[in-house]
């Protein structure tokens, strides 16, 4: 501490205390630079979760069983694109152009979500995809309405609202095909089977192997360990699928008296480490459908930028930085 510059320590000495009470702290505020990179990390991670996030969804749109189903899906899918335009703006808050945090995502150097990786092979795909995947994104997410860093924890409250409506409209699609024909609650079943595992290793790998964790927790970014997350996610989600009539094909998934929670069986962390890898049976698919769409898009890009340099020339306060 010492060999800091004086500015650097009054900042320390700021933030420090601005976590201890726990309170926020803003883009303009002293940070340390492991705190700010940390955290852009994390938030154009998330950021790129979201919009990796539409692609297996969005895939069922033209496919959904009914034109109801169709325009809620539509509004789901435009709500993840929404999520990551929060996302890309809190993460650049910290220094980083949404430029540069796109590129990262784009040559491959940044990560999304390793569930993205996982395909929807059914309609109910869709569903299971809603109840656990959006779930477990909330089990995560609440607690970060709370992080230290304002312009995430704020935009986090607006999307737990909305991961809300998706988690709901997942559990509705599976509580339908679970209540009609023996087929369709076959296929409802299948697709939980298929998500169980993936969505639990959503929350991270274990505490013992996340050696970060401790000082997220320490800044006040993580609230709950991997572990303590997963845990509430589990006990919420059994009783949830009794009410739909499905089942979790995990063995060691039995209510412990003890411990006043489910156990659970291990999960299998070969197989999240290889979809972290690359391995994921759709892994490049997301990555060529995200490169094509960046390209794709570029028109609009370049006219969004056109018009407000337009607009700056012919009166420069129609257009605040
Ligand atoms: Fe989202
Ligand atoms: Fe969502």
């Amino acid at each position: 501490m010492s060999s800091l510059p004086v500015d650097d320590v009054q900042g320390q000495q700021y933030f420090d205390k601005i976590i201890a009470e726990d309170s926020r702290i803003e883009p303009s505020d002293w940070m340390p630079a492991g705190y700010r990179k940390t955290l852009t990390r994390q938030v154009s991670q998330h950021a790129h979760s979201e919009i990796i996030g539409m692609q297996p969804e969005a895939n069922w749109i033209t496919r959904a069983p009914s034109l109801k189903r169709k325009a809620i899906l539509m509004a789901k899918v435009q709500d993840e694109a929404g999520h990551g335009l929060y996302l890309y703006s809190a993460a650049e808050t910290l220094g980083t152009s949404r430029d540069e945090l796109v590129d990262q995502l784009l040559v491959g150097r940044a990560k999304y979500s390793s569930i993205f990786n996982y395909p929807a092979r059914t309609w109910a795909d869709i569903g299971a995809i809603g109840w656990l995947v959006d779930g477990a994104a909330i089990a995560n997410q609440v607690p970060l309405c709370r992080a230290s860093y304002g312009p995430y924890a704020r935009s986090m409250v607006r999307i737990c609202k909305e991961e809300s409506f998706h988690q709901r409209q997942g559990w509705e699609i599976l509580y339908e095909l679970s209540h009609g024909t023996p087929a369709q609650k076959q296929m409802a079943q299948e697709a939980i089977n298929r998500f169980y595992g993936p969505a639990l290793q959503m929350f991270g790998p274990p505490d013992a192997d996340s050696p970060n964790s401790q000082q997220s927790m320490a800044w006040n970014i993580k609230r709950f360990t991997n572990d303590e997350l997963r845990q509430r996610f589990v006990d919420m989600i059994v009783p949830q699928a009794e009410a739909l009539g499905l089942h979790f094909e995990d063995p060691d998934l039995k209510w412990n008296e003890g411990r006043g929670h489910y156990d659970y069986g291990e999960l299998d962390w070969d197989e999240f480490k290889s979809v972290i890898a690359g391995e994921g049976p759709c892994n490049v698919q997301r990555m060529q459908r995200r490169r094509q769409a960046f390209e794709e898009g570029a028109w609009v890009r370049e006219a969004a930028a056109a018009y407000a340099e337009k607009c700056e020339r012919i009166d420069p306060n129609l257009i605040s930085a």
